[in-house]
């Protein structure tokens, strides 16, 4: 077993004696409801989704969903916390005691030594040169990085750099890890997902080199429009986004992290023409111990657009959660709001869990039922009433535009 880990005992309650290991990023969600994986029944002291606990080995983090008599640490109650080795975890007549391999800090930010080969990045305010990429101009930034304009010295070819940020540290292994999952990425290959050309490091820092497009500001085009036109062309987007997906499904790929600001629409001779970007890159970094915690995804608004089963268990990744962030997408790019009705007195991951979205019909009363019935679809709760396939809600968005 990794020299990182984190063993969660349960020590009273009805599942006392068992324990859970994790050399991974995983997640743990503790209720009683069906979607539970530690799931408590007879203790009504606990909430159908109580409180969840986000591994990050050597790190470890608990969010209470909102729970009606509370989720304690050390007998404080909490609502969002790291924790730390020895810490105990309560919820109604359950204790758990948190084990952080070597006694690590949870707050600690960088992996411990003996991974070795650890390099703590150096900030480097503007880079000019990364690897055999020649930097030309900032184009976006992201809760990875920063993504540039760049040339590449030998062949010439203008790519999308993304340069991961400086604070986030890599070793070898995180590496190898990204690395490898890269590799299968790069075989990608379609007209509808930007590829991934190279990856690498440069003095610690992880790249990612992908084809570069010209994008148009998305939300900038859509705005002025009448519902309905809007409606009509989001639909058209996502027939093509749909076309790609279908094509990384059948080579068993899965996006993960589909959303508005992965969507790269260019304006080529009058016509829109989306792509995909970050194909796998969140599978990536979460197989490389590099992914965010969801209390760190809330602050950005991403949670809105990650299917419920992908929050509860971040190891999860089939293609009917693609199938929802493309609804969740189309959502929000046709009624400009979020598919959640999310309120500053309630946690996010709890409002998701217990609420669920909103109908658009709720949001948007004049989406038409047809459009309106292939959104709330592919949004269901349960992945058994989702599309079964991303080429089957593709035939149905076609069915829309004729
Ligand atoms: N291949 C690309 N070609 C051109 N521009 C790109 C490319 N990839 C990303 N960008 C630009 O860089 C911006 C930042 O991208 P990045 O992927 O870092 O963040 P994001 O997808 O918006 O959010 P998050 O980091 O939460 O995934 C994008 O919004 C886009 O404008
Ligand atoms: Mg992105």
């Amino acid at each position: 077993m990794s020299s990182e880990h984190v063993v969660l005992k349960i020590q009273s309650g009805p599942h006392a004696g068992r324990s859970f290991t994790f050399s991974q990023p995983d997640s743990l969600l503790l209720g009683r409801s069906s979607r539970a994986h530690v799931r408590i029944d007879g203790d009504q002291h606990i909430s159908r989704n109580h409180c969840l606990i986000e591994v990050r080995p050597p790190k470890c983090h608990i969010v209470d969903l909102d729970s009606a008599n509370g989720t304690y640490v050390n007998e404080e109650r909490v609502t969002d916390r790291w924790l730390n080795d020895g810490d105990t975890i309560r919820g109604g007549e359950t204790q758990i005691a948190v084990h952080l391999a070597n006694g690590i800090i949870a707050s600690q930010q960088s992996p411990p030594a003996e991974l070795g080969a650890t390099r703590v990045m150096t900030a480097v305010s503007q880079p000019e040169q990364i690897a055999k990429f020649l930097l030309d101009c900032e184009v976006g930034r992201g809760s990875m990085g920063v993504v540039y304009k760049a040339k590449h010295l030998v062949t010439g070819q203008v790519v999308a750099l993304k340069l991961l940020s400086s604070d986030k540290c890599v070793n070898e292994k995180m590496m190898q890890v990204f690395m490898r999952e890269a590799e299968i990425l790069q075989k990608l290959s379609h007209k509808r997902i930007i590829r991934c050309l190279d990856t690498g490091a440069d003095d610690g820092r992880l790249y990612i080199a992908m084809e570069f497009v010209d994008a148009i500001d998305l939300d900038d085009v859509l705005k002025p429009l009448s519902l309905k036109k809007r409606t009509h062309v989001v639909l058209g987007l996502m027939r093509q986004i749909l076309d790609g997906l279908a094509y990384a499904h059948g080579q068993d790929l899965v996006h993960r992290d589909i959303k508005p600001g992965n969507l790269l629409v260019a304006k080529d001779n009058g016509r829109l023409n989306a792509r995909l970007a970050d194909f796998g890159l969140a599978k990536n970094f979460a197989d490389a111990g590099l992914s965010q915690i969801s209390s760190e995804h809330e602050i950005k608004g991403t949670l809105s657009y990650i299917a419920p089963e992908q929050i509860v268990n971040c190891r999860f990744a089939k293609p009917t959660a693609d199938i929802f962030s493309v609804g969740a997408t189309m959502y929000t790019l046709i009624s400009g709001k979020s598919i959640y009705n999310l309120s500053d007195h309630e946690t996010p991951i709890a409002t998701i869990l217990n609420n669920g979205p909103v109908p658009l019909r709720e949001r948007a009363p004049d989406v038409s039922r047809s459009v309106s019935k292939v959104v709330d679809k592919a949004l269901a709760a349960d992945t058994a009433d989702r599309f079964k396939s991303a080429e089957q809600m593709r035939r149905a968005i076609e069915k829309l535009l004729q």
